[in-house]
């Protein structure tokens, strides 16, 4: 019986991802023609986020209540957890006051499949630290097939993927390496060796580390800009940290400016899974631009999540076909 859990994308055969990004399609054309059944009816649906979140907190509560589900926003600053409570006893007490499934999201890698296993109830990880957060993975392999023509067969045989930025700190980049190349895609992650260390290079096979930006540039079909996440580099970060030396220096070498994207290849496109810091790794105007999925990306939260609610609430991965 398959996980009623969606926690990481690494090893989900390519045969289950697809099988959800083909669920997310059939939402998306039956929410635009109106006819969407109310598949959750009778389900509660809890999102318990211990970090912040404005597109995947309010997508995956959309997508909840499109199919039908009650949703449960669970206030994490005025709840138990701020009083001391564990993650993990936060959980359960939720789970205790009946919900189906519980959407999480946590600073500590790892700490949502430790929730995962000791709660009865789905559990959907919506970030974990610098770990994993699949559904933005999903919706991020499902924009870049819909945008390369690709949705069909969500085979992405042949297709160059640029992940640029703060790797080491993004979860984001994590889970697309582990989607993006089991659809067939092949993977670069660029940035300083501070930020995008050689060692990820063995996430999986068809993925490399590069540190110069302008090399790759203009050979990927899709440029992925990654925010850089100074949380997760500690209070001492912006002063301390080499990688952080100057932010002048970060936006010379792995800036997506606009001078920058008229080397991009032909008909390639920008993805960034939001929030942009404007100006740093992603100038306004390229954000802003014909070549940029940023929306669309956002757009595909929701019936990724509702496909993906469907699998961990029907406990089946056949549910998803
Ligand atoms: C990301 C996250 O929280 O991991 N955002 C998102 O979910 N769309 C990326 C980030 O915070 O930079």
């Amino acid at each position: 019986m398959p996980s009623p859990h969606l926690l990481t994308l690494h090893n989900l055969p390519a045969d289950e991802i697809r099988a959800i990004l083909r669920e997310a399609i059939a939402f998306r054309a039956l929410a635009a023609s109106g006819s969407l059944a109310p598949r959750l009816a009778g389900r509660t649906v809890g999102t318990l986020f211990f970090e912040n979140s404005t597109r995947t907190r309010t997508s995956f509560s959309i997508a909840a209540l499109r199919l039908g589900a009650e949703v449960i926003d669970l206030p994490v600053a005025g709840s138990s957890h701020a009083k001391g409570e564990t993650l993990t006893d936060t959980a359960r007490t939720v789970e205790a006051l009946g919900v189906d499934a519980l959407v999480v999201r946590a600073s500590q890698s790892g700490a949502v499949e430790m929730i995962a296993r000791r709660v009865g109830c789905a559990v959907l990880n919506a970030g974990d630290g610098r770990h994993e957060h699949p559904t933005q993975g999903l919706l991020d392999a499902l924009t870049l097939a819909d945008a390369m023509g690709r949705a069909e067969t969500l085979d992405l045989s042949g297709l160059h993927v640029a992940i640029v930025g703060d790797v080491v700190s993004s979860r984001v980049a994590r889970s697309n390496v582990f989607g993006l190349t089991a659809l067939g895609a092949t993977v670069t992650l660029v940035g300083p060796p501070a930020l995008a260390p050689p060692s990820l290079g063995a996430l999986a096979q068809r993925v490399r580390v590069e540190h110069d930006f302008d090399a790759v540039l203009p050979h990927a079909d899709t440029v992925m800009m990654l925010r850089v996440q100074f949380e997760r580099h500690g209070d001492a970060m912006r002063m301390a940290s080499p990688a952080f030396a100057s932010l002048r220096e970060f936006r010379a070498a792995c800036g997506l400016s606009s001078e920058r994207a008229q080397r991009m290849k032909p008909g390639a496109v920008v993805m960034h899974p939001g929030p942009v810091n404007r100006g740093l790794e992603l100038d306004g105007e390229v954000a802003d631009s014909d070549r940029s999925l940023i929306l669309k990306q956002v757009a595909n939260g929701v019936p990724v999540r509702m496909a993906s609610l469907v699998r961990c609430l029907s406990g089946a991965a056949a549910a998803a076909t």
